[in-house]
């Protein structure tokens, strides 16, 4: 592992909780504080009265400098560490940081009767405290991961952490979408965790049968899986498809239910999904619909399905017409997620499911955002390194999944607006999809030059930063993937296209525009001319 930083307010435990953690994992344990009251012989209380705030942050930001030096381990920094900009790249750039997040009230009442506490000494700490949790929030939230620590305990914070930086196939990485409603659905996360999957599902299902959907060039993953159903003495049956979005239609879907009914499979039996986005469209459409539905997993094995599509339910086929015409909401009962199954991923595929992670970084989340930026910046996705450091993917995927899970919980059926910043990109991707009659780019493709175009239609109405547009367009750019219109590909088709899409209300058109990075909101009502022209901007030159 690399280094790990805890990160949060004074009082959130880093110090305690990361000794715990290091002792799971069999890690050294470095505090930052203690490392600077070592080397200058005083206490921080004592070099905040002596040479003030400013002198100890230079401090601070040598001692963090110094981890590059330490042998990989768990670092409590000290709460101050993320406002030095450079010390949040430092530590992102050295491993991963997990912020500890915990409510001024948890905080207060560990805090309450500290003496060593410096920025607590004003006449009304309480208050003080507040405006520090409060103001250091956003800084806290570039880190790779938050765990909400007011209700668990050290111990289980500790764990935790183990479990988000080394999951394994018996004690993965596990979010719950939905966790309140009978239709929830679990995803477990783990390098390795496909070859316990038969395992992990019928400990959760107790299928009559179960039936294998894949790609023919996936056999090597759903061969194995087919074999230990049987082994277990449950009856399986393989049934195999070409690749291609051409798949996800209705004949291939009445040809599923033939085969589904030969095989003898009834309402208790069980569909396993092992491949990307398409089967997971199309056989989630096919259990929503066999015998007025059957329970599913997913096994993801591209990065667009693993960060995106395998999670939130949306099922369904494409029509001449159009994508996706056809389809429902159907949750996965679980969905197992092994990054190493990427192994065989070709580049380009890895660049499409990548451009789905951009959304949700720039849409959601910034500390996301600023990871992936260090994965293009550091050249990850080239085709010497990007099938070499499976590792690194895990705790990025997790994050997306993670936020997928959220808001697909609070609004799993795409009512309240909220699940609709998902769509960052979208508007103009399936546009662009649409105009290229669905063949020569990939979805994630479209969505990358869709987010550029967006965030152009966001520069003109004045809500999107300059800056905040370039820094999208260049990463992108970096990532490999197209940041223009496809040529031959003109405004006005794309704005016919766009009036088209299901998501329009009434005659105007509703987009999700930037505020910021790592902030988006549904816009409605944009104007043509906005549109248009930001499209003409983004035209191939
Ligand atoms: N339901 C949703 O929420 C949602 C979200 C986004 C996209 N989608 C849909 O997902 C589909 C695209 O999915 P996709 O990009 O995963 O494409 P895909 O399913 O067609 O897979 C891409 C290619 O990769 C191959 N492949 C899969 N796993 C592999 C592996 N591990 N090693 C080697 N090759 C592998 C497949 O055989 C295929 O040729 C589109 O139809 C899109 O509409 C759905």
């Amino acid at each position: 592992m690399r280094h790990l930083y805890l990160t949060g307010n004074m009082g959130s435990g880093k110090t305690t909780v990361g000794r715990l953690a290091a002792q799971r994992l069999g890690a050294p344990f470095y505090d930052l504080d203690q490392r600077i009251e070592q080397a200058t012989g005083r206490t921080i209380a004592e070099l905040f009265a002596q040479y003030g705030e400013e002198a100890f942050r230079q401090l601070e930001r040598k001692a963090l400098a110094e981890t590059l030096f330490l042998w990989d381990g768990i670092v409590a920094t000290g709460g101050g560490v993320v406002l030095d900009e450079l010390n949040r790249k430092a530590m992102r750039l050295l491993g991963w940081v997990i912020y500890l997040r915990a409510s001024p009230e948890t905080l207060w009442q560990r805090l309450q009767h500290a003496t060593d506490r410096p920025l607590l000494r004003t006449e009304s700490p309480y208050e003080t405290l507040q405006a520090i949790v409060q103001a250091r929030e956003p800084l806290y939230q570039e880190a790779d991961w938050v765990i909400d620590t007011d209700a668990l305990s050290p111990e289980e914070v500790a764990e935790e952490i183990v479990r988000i930086v080394a999951p394994t196939p018996d004690d993965p990485l596990i979010t719950l979408v939905m966790p309140d409603k009978p239709n929830g659905c679990l995803v477990a996360i783990a390098p390795g965790i496909i070859e316990i999957a038969a395992e992990a599902i019928l400990h959760h299902i107790q299928p009559t049968r179960i039936a294998i959907l894949t790609h023919t060039n996936l056999r090597r993953y759903a061969e194995p899986l087919h074999s230990a159903f049987t082994q277990r003495g449950v009856p399986a049956h393989l049934m195999t498809l070409p690749s291609g979005e051409q798949m996800k239609s209705l004949r291939v879907a009445e040809r599923l239910y033939a085969q589904l009914l030969e095989a003898g499979c009834d309402r208790g039996s069980l569909l396993v999904i092992v491949g990307g986005g398409v089967l997971g469209d199309l056989g989630g459409f096919v259990a929503a619909t066999y015998m007025r539905g059957i329970l599913y997993v997913q096994v993801p094995t591209t990065l667009l399905a693993q960060v995106d599509s395998s999670v939130g339910g949306k099922v369904g086929v494409d029509l001449p017409q159009g994508k996706n015409l056809v389809g429902t909401f159907h949750q996965p009962v679980m969905t197992l997620i092994d990054p190493e199954t990427l192994d065989t991923l070709p580049l380009r595929h890895w660049r499409n499911g990548f451009a789905e992670m951009l959304k949700y970084g720039a849409a959601l989340q910034i500390g996301l955002w600023r990871r992936l930026q260090m994965i293009v910046e550091a050249k990850l996705i080239s085709p010497r390194r990007v099938h070499r450091e499976a590792a690194l993917w895990t705790l990025p995927i997790a994050r997306c999944i993670a936020l997928k899970a959220q808001i697909a919980s609070e609004d799993e059926r795409d009512l309240s607006g909220r699940r609709a910043v998902l769509n960052f990109g979208h508007t103009v991707g399936h546009a662009i999809e649409a105009a290229l009659g669905y063949r020569d780019w990939l979805h994630g493709e479209a969505i990358a030059a869709g987010m550029v175009a967006e965030a152009e239609i966001g520069r003109i109405l004045g809500i999107t930063l300059p800056e905040v547009a370039d820094e999208l367009r260049e990463t992108i750019a970096q990532a490999g993937l197209p940041t223009q219109l496809p040529a031959g590909v003109d405004p006005d088709t794309l704005l016919t296209h766009m009036r088209h899409d299901k998501k329009r209300a009434g005659d105007s058109l509703s987009i999700v525009l930037l505020e910021a990075i790592g902030n988006a909101r549904l816009v409605p009502n944009i104007p043509t001319e906005a549109i248009r022209e930001a499209l003409a901007r983004c035209a191939t030159s």
